[in-house]
């Protein structure tokens, strides 16, 4: 650790509740093959994808966010009454006015704080950075969840986009513990070249018209290679901002949980940060780029295949459009 840099200890919060909605309908490279022209050998080998799980018709993102959270509450025995605040992570909000979470908190049967926060895929971070700070500081158990249709915002004929993502939800309830520690995070932002990753038109920079239709302009795209290769060195480069401010070594680390966009780009982060390969957790190949969903449906992946103990110091890291970024420690005594 360098002189210059205090340590910073984490937030007194835990994770009491871990939930997840997956769409029960899913799409496998070779079922893509038969639409597009592309193989499961392709999609594979660039990105570690085999399948995604895709948003039935009329199914919306605050309808899998709604789902995830009810997942977390009876997993970790709350009561709706219980929750102070509601934080939907989301980038394919199902309105744009208004936010999802009062959708959400409505089919909760709450009345409690409810927002959104658009980070890209980096949201579910930077909401839980938020939520742990407002449990922290007196409000109590606030639900954090990630939700995603991003398969509603591609172009399903564009192949060099289409194939990446899937939807998808994840939730979790953070509560105050005097024994846990959540952090430090640190997060970031680089607004100067958003059309790295983007939907150039549908906004109120340009609104959607017929020639945005015509066009297809309200479709998301992205410069693949430079998405690649920024988010390698954001993720890595905040994560070991973290592991510096907690004073930690990487060979601390039992779990690292990044965004799940592609298994080269967690490859490189871990190889990058010196990381053993066996810590880096890989759910992308069964779900695809859920967003800000991404995280969460990692987490709780990891805790069903017996991989998250009380105690366990997990680095949390993540890239998306605007660019965001960001990482976080989280020690885990959580839901298990
Ligand atoms: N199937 C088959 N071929 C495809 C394809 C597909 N689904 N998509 C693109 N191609 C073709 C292209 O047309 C191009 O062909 P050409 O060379 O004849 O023009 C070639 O494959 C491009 O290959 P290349 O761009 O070199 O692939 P890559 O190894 O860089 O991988 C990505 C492309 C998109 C997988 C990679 O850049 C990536 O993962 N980027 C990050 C994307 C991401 O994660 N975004 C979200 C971050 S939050």
């Amino acid at each position: 650790m360098s002189a210059t840099t205090p340590t910073r200890a984490g937030a007194a919060v835990r994770v009491a509740g871990l939930g997840v909605r997956l769409p029960d309908r899913v799409v496998t490279n070779d079922d893509l093959a038969k639409v597009m022209d592309t193989s499961d050998e392709w999609i594979r080998s660039r990105t570690g994808i085999r399948q995604r799980h895709v948003a039935a018709p009329g199914e919306a993102t605050s309808d899998l966010a709604a789902a995830a959270a009810r997942a977390a509450l009876d997993d970790g025995g709350f009561e709706v009454a219980d929750v102070a605040a509601i934080v939907v992570a989301t980038t394919t909000p199902d309105h744009t006015v208004p936010g999802t979470a009062p959708l959400v908190a409505a089919r909760l049967g709450s009345q409690a704080a409810a927002f959104d926060i658009n980070a890209a895929c980096s949201g579910f971070l930077y909401g839980l950075r938020l939520a742990a700070g407002m449990t922290a500081t007196g409000d109590g158990a606030v639900l954090v969840i990630g939700a995603e249709t991003l398969t509603r915002i591609v172009d399903p004929g564009d192949r060099s986009v289409a194939v990446l993502f899937g939807d998808g939800a994840g939730a979790v309830v953070l509560v105050p513990d005097d024994a846990a520690s959540f952090g430090p995070f640190s997060l970031g932002a680089d607004g100067t070249q958003p059309s790295m990753l983007w939907t150039a038109a549908g906004g109120t920079r340009r609104p959607f018209d017929a020639v945005v239709l015509e066009e297809g302009s309200h479709y998301l795209t992205m410069r693949g290679g430079d998405v690649y290769r920024n988010a390698v060195a954001r993720m890595a480069q905040a994560s070991r901002e973290v592991l510096e401010q907690a004073g930690l070594k990487v060979s601390d680390v039992d779990l690292f949980i990044g965004h799940q966009a592609n298994v080269r780009i967690l490859d490189a982060v871990a190889s990058r940060l010196g990381l053993a390969p066996e810590r880096n957790h890989v759910s992308v190949d069964r779900h695809g780029n859920t967003s800000a969903a991404s995280i969460p449906l990692a987490l709780a992946d990891a805790r069903d295949q017996g991989r998250l103990h009380d105690g366990d110091t997990v680095l949390l890291a993540a890239f998306g459009a605007g660019l965001t970024w960001g990482a976080g420690l989280l020690s885990w005594k959580g839901a298990s």
